[in-house]
């Protein structure tokens, strides 16, 4: 059922927790990875252990042109691109009344914009191919309303609602590209790095300390919906630990 042998496969945010973990995973059943973010030096020790049958670049998804670069890439090294993990994503937090304009552009132009960045890039290799899957983080907090949290809230409904629409696109267009939309819950990774010291910050990493899952509950999800059968398209995945409400 593993079937992801010699598939050519982008990462996105590949430096760190999720992104890292499963660009490893996936490697390590016979994939040839393509890392992507903007922390070089992350990038070159993870392709330096996974080893010939990875490739890297230091990319920022919300540069239109490094996703087209990346997408380049895996072309001249690898001959092909297979499937599109968009993972990158930032979570500063806080309420909407405290006004971080500045925090609130950053998601849009990461989680949103990054994303079609990314989709824009690999979309005509996937169109002309008729075959490629992309699969999307998304996050519980793109299913439900998460006070203390809404744009980011609001960035994981929006590949939500655009992934799942643009699957059916695809299969009224005939170009059998999947999708699949994986919602993680609490995952111990540098996520919350991002938050500005406060009560409720103290609050969550005691929860994602006590209760987070690692990040090789989503790599695992990864490689499931990655190894179906072209005919298979696991569509959505959430995965959290069995703890969390
Ligand atoms: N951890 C959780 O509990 C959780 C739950 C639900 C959803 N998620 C989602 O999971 C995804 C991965 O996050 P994580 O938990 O693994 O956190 P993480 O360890 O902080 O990883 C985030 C990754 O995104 C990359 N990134 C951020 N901004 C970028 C940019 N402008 N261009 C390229 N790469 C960028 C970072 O790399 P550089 O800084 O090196 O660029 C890093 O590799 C995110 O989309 C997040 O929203 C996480």
């Amino acid at each position: 059922m593993q079937n992801v042998e010699n598939k050519v496969i982008i990462v996105t945010g590949a430096s760190s927790g999720i992104g890292e973990e499963t660009a490893k995973v996936l490697a390590k059943n016979g994939a040839k990875v393509v890392l992507s973010a903007r922390r070089e030096d992350r990038l070159e020790k993870l392709a330096t252990e996974i080893g010939e049958n990875a490739a890297y670049l230091k990319s920022d998804v919300a540069n239109a042109d490094d996703m087209k670069n990346l997408i380049a890439l895996a072309k001249e090294k690898f001959g092909k691109v297979d499937a599109v993990f968009a993972n990158a994503g930032i979570m500063p937090g806080g309420n909407m009344s405290e006004l971080k304009v500045d925090d609130w552009m950053g998601m849009v132009d990461i989680n949103i914009k990054g994303v079609l960045n990314t989709m824009a890039a690999v979309l005509p290799e996937f169109i002309a191919q008729k075959s490629g899957h992309i699969i999307i983080t998304s996050s519980v907090a793109g299913t439900k309303s998460v006070p203390g949290n809404a744009v980011y809230s609001g960035t994981k409904h929006f590949v939500r609602a655009m992934l799942d629409s643009f699957r059916t696109e695809s299969v009224l267009e005939g170009t059998n590209i999947r999708t699949t939309l994986i919602y993680p819950g609490a995952i111990k990774t540098e996520l919350l790095n991002t938050i500005a010291p406060s009560e409720t910050k103290s609050m969550v990493e005691d929860f994602y300390k006590n209760v987070g899952l690692e990040s090789d509950a989503i790599a695992n999800a990864v490689l499931f919906a990655v190894s179906q059968p072209d005919n298979v398209d696991i569509s959505d995945m959430i995965v959290r630990p069995t703890r969390e409400v």
